[in-house]
């Protein structure tokens, strides 16, 4: 056992003996959890022990100085950020695994013991050393969720989660804060590169995959941030105005199907307000529809230092406070003491936490090993990066490059990869593989002199970067460099150019327009002089989108003869990159979200992210809280492609999109039956007509009848991923809809309803290259589901917003 088990083995032999010794005296024995049952456990609980329970042992926040010794806990300072005092409970009980965002505390006496969370959604963040050790803790850091969501392949994502899986559990975690699957609003939002895609059939499927792949390990997920978390501008006090049905429709679904298909151990509450209330703070959606309607088995924690009524939670179902200080605690007993929160409902939420704890390693003794199998994990991330990647523009086969080629490797980010995204999100990494020796290894020559300027370049440029003033703040990024002097020369010594367009973002703040989604002006001088230097020789141009979000480039990428969306790959980015490049693997990966030609064409751009109000008189301002603040979504079920398909406007790069080195064919659409009864199945025939094997993705987009309610013009309802055919090698594909696939919300009957009438089936590669539609009947409607009342403002506007 580790060193650091000690105390905790010392003191579970302590109470043991004192369980001994009380027996012999003719005592009651004490339950335990794991031999009484949980109800005899619950009822041994003093109300003070379950007040600390539900409340998380409080973290070591990044740069936060230890509470003093005897003082009351005061709040701190941090880089303008004022955070709320922490346990000091959580600098005195030596820590399982340095680094982790959290833990539970334990009750020794009844053989509960404190388990450990840590983040986050693409790799496991602990502390990779450790003072007087010399071994490292190094993670593996896998491609972000929206590459992964890019593969639209769940069999690929699930081997992702078992490799995870082990790694949180060799490392002693109970359960990961992740994956991460809001949706997609708006292209700007910070953290969408943790987030899979802005449609929630994608996001569902993707997270149920990977939480069963992790959970398959014997350590627990936590999905997160439930709901409506779609920005990160005043993210703390944001008060979200949403409509049932969009929230029924966009916003939980994936959520939905991710519990459903994948009882994940816990949920994340999210920080927002969703029509007024808090979402840590609402019954229904904690306790009714998770619980009640979905069937939800674990537990709920909040996000870090959520919502801002300890009472209010517990009472909504939201069972964990985290990371937890023991104010909550003492307010949770006073409540109980004063009849404002019922011990039925403590004692409910204590008994989901406990349901966990018995699964966990932490519990089972699990002996972990601190040695992951860092080399197998990599490669599982290299394989899956290269899966997930998008070819968006191929002209004159300017990909793959062949062996033995002479590349010009342009841009900061080839040199300078990004590997994922800042924040919770961020992993510790033992390397990233740069695109230069991913290039390298794939037998490509990299032009020497060029990289040399670029290296130099980003060593000098980074030792003049200002240091972060917080955790939250990601480094600015370092200006492109100008390579004017270098390119002509290049065009006439390299047989083609590659450049690297690189993007970061990630929690605390929301991305810009300008220079940010899109090109800076260096970067498009880059672009423009390239290309022409490069086309003057008649030699090709590649472009590298390095990026956790959507961009612009719809007015520069006529220039450039290809382009490769890389997304944010992961520790071996450099080489999965290389790998699609060089064809060693073939590309398939799908758009997840659309690239829109401009921002205005983006749903939400009038309405994102949202207006502020003045703060109360004498309210310093605090981003931990933010500013008094309200954004409406006010497009509804009309998000992504919903609103795209729906208004006509055409994208950049639509839903569903992406290239490939070979080509396929649909054909032989059949529809199992005209009329539905109970379920209905659409096969196809993909054959693969091009020259080299690769794999295809079959989307299905249902256009339901409109009798009274406005649908979208059509829905992604059902896709499957084929496996590798060779040149000439066909695969039949089938995808079965059931009745709750036909089903939309109607707020009025608080139910799902599938509309009787004509229903279109289109079948094809991407939302808007369909090979073939087919329809079938439904003769009479159906009400898939009944619905709780929900949603519906708990306070007025006004009342939250002088709050
Ligand atoms: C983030 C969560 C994260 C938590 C713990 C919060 O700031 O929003 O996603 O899991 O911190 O680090």
């Amino acid at each position: 056992m580790r060193l650091t088990h000690k105390p905790l083995t010392a003191l579970l032999v302590l109470f043991s003996a004192f369980v001994l010794t009380a027996h012999a005296q003719g005592k009651k024995p004490l339950p335990q959890l794991g031999k009484s049952s949980l109800k005899q456990v619950v009822d041994a609980m003093t109300v003070e022990e379950k007040a600390k329970l539900v409340v998380g042992m409080g973290f070591k926040m990044p740069g936060m100085p230890p509470p003093v010794k005897g003082e009351k806990p005061k709040p701190v300072n941090i880089g303008g950020f004022t955070l709320p005092p922490s346990d000091p409970e959580a600098y005195d009980v030596p820590e399982k695994v340095a680094g982790t965002a959290g833990r539970t505390h334990a009750i020794l006496r009844l053989g509960i013991p404190s388990i450990t969370v840590s983040d986050g959604p693409a790799g496991l963040r602990i502390d990779p050393t450790r003072p007087n050790d010399k071994k490292t803790y190094y993670a593996t850091a896998f491609p972000v969720a929206t590459l992964l969501a890019s593969s639209w392949d769940t069999a690929l994502v699930k081997k992702v989660g078992v490799a995870f899986g082990n790694e949180i559990r060799e490392y002693g975690v109970d359960v990961i804060l992740g994956p991460a699957l809001n949706i997609h609003r708006n292209p700007l939002g910070g953290r969408n590169f943790e987030y899979y895609s802005e449609d929630p059939l994608v996001a569902g499927s993707m997270t149920a995959a990977i939480v069963n792949g992790i959970q398959s390990q014997g350590v627990g997920t936590s999905i997160k941030h439930f709901a409506a978390n779609n920005q990160e501008t005043n993210r703390n006090s944001i008060n979200t105005i949403v409509s049932e049905r969009a929230m029924r429709e966009i916003y939980l679904k994936g959520f939905e199907i991710a519990v459903k298909a994948s009882q994940p151990w816990t949920v994340m509450s999210s920080y927002n307000r969703v029509n007024g209330t808090y979402t840590s703070e609402r019954r229904d959606l904690q306790t009714d529809i998770l619980k009640r309607e979905w069937g939800f088995k674990g537990f709920v924690m909040t996000d870090w230092f959520g919502g801002s009524d300890a009472v209010a939670q517990m009472n909504a179902g939201n069972d964990l406070l985290m990371p937890g200080n023991p104010d909550q605690s003492d307010a949770i007993v006073a409540a109980v003491k004063g009849g404002t929160l019922s011990i039925a409902q403590l004692d409910a939420n204590v008994t989901r936490m406990l349901k966990i704890i018995l699964k966990s390693p932490t519990f089972k003794g699990y002996k972990y090993s601190d040695k992951p199998d860092l080399k197998g994990h990599a490669a599982v991330s290299r394989m899956a990066a290269a899966q997930g990647m998008v070819l968006l523009k191929n002209e004159g086969a300017a990909l793959p490059l062949t062996k033995g080629k002479k590349v010009a490797v342009f841009g900061n980010t080839s040199y300078a990869l990004i590997a994922g995204g800042t924040g919770s999100g961020d992993v510790h990494k033992a390397y990233t593989v740069m695109l230069p020796q991913g290039l390298a290894n794939a037998g490509i020559k990299v032009q020497p002199a060029l990289a040399k300027a670029y290296a130099d370049y980003i060593v000098d440029a980074k030792a003049k970067q200002p240091k972060n003033p917080n955790f939250f703040m990601a480094p600015p990024p370092i200006p492109e460099m100008d390579a004017t002097s270098l390119v002509e020369k290049e065009a006439d010594g390299a047989d083609a150019a590659i450049i690297t367009i690189g993007r970061n973002a990630g929690e605390g703040a929301d991305r810009k327009v300008e220079n940010d989604f899109t090109l800076t002006d260096a970067e498009k001088a880059l672009i423009n002089g390239v290309s022409t230097a490069f086309h003057a020789k008649g030699k090709k141009v590649v472009v590298v989108l390095n990026i956790g979000g959507v961009i612009e480039v719809a007015s520069w990428r006529d220039s450039v003869d290809g382009i490769l969306l890389a997304w944010q790959p992961g520790l071996e980015g450099g080489n999965a990159i290389a790998d699609v490049l060089s064809g060693k693997v073939n590309p398939s990966g799908k758009l997840a979200s659309t690239f829109p030609v401009a921002y205005q064409d983006v749903p939400s751009a009038k309405n994102f992210p949202g207006k502020e109000f003045p703060r109360p008189a004498g309210q310093a301002p605090n981003p931990m809280v933010g500013a008094p603040s309200e954004v409406v979504y006010q497009e509804g079920v009309y998000v992504g492609y919903r609103y795209y398909d729906s208004f006509k406007i055409k994208p950049a790069y639509e839903f569903g999109y992406g290239l490939s080195y070979t080509k396929f064919k649909l054909s032989d659409v059949k529809v199992s039956a005209p009329e539905f009864k109970g379920s209905i199945s659409v096969s196809v025939t993909v054959k693969n007509t091009g020259k080299i094997a690769g794999k295809e993705v079959v989307q299905l987009y249902l256009t339901a009848p409109n009798q009274t309610l406005d649908k979208p013009a059509q829905e992604l309802k059902a896709f499957a991923k084929t496996g590798l055919l060779a040149p000439g090698q066909s695969q039949v594909v089938t995808l079965t809809l059931h009745a709750g696939d036909l089903a939309s919300f109607y707020t009025d009957k608080s139910a799902w309803v599938a509309d009787a009438g004509e229903y279109k089936v289109q079948i094809g590669t991407s939302s808007r290259e369909i090979a073939k539609s087919v329809s079938f009947n439904l003769a009479k409607e159906i009400v898939t589901e009944k619905t709780h009342k929900s949603l519906t403002p708990q306070v007025a506007i006004d009342e939250v917003i002088n709050k």
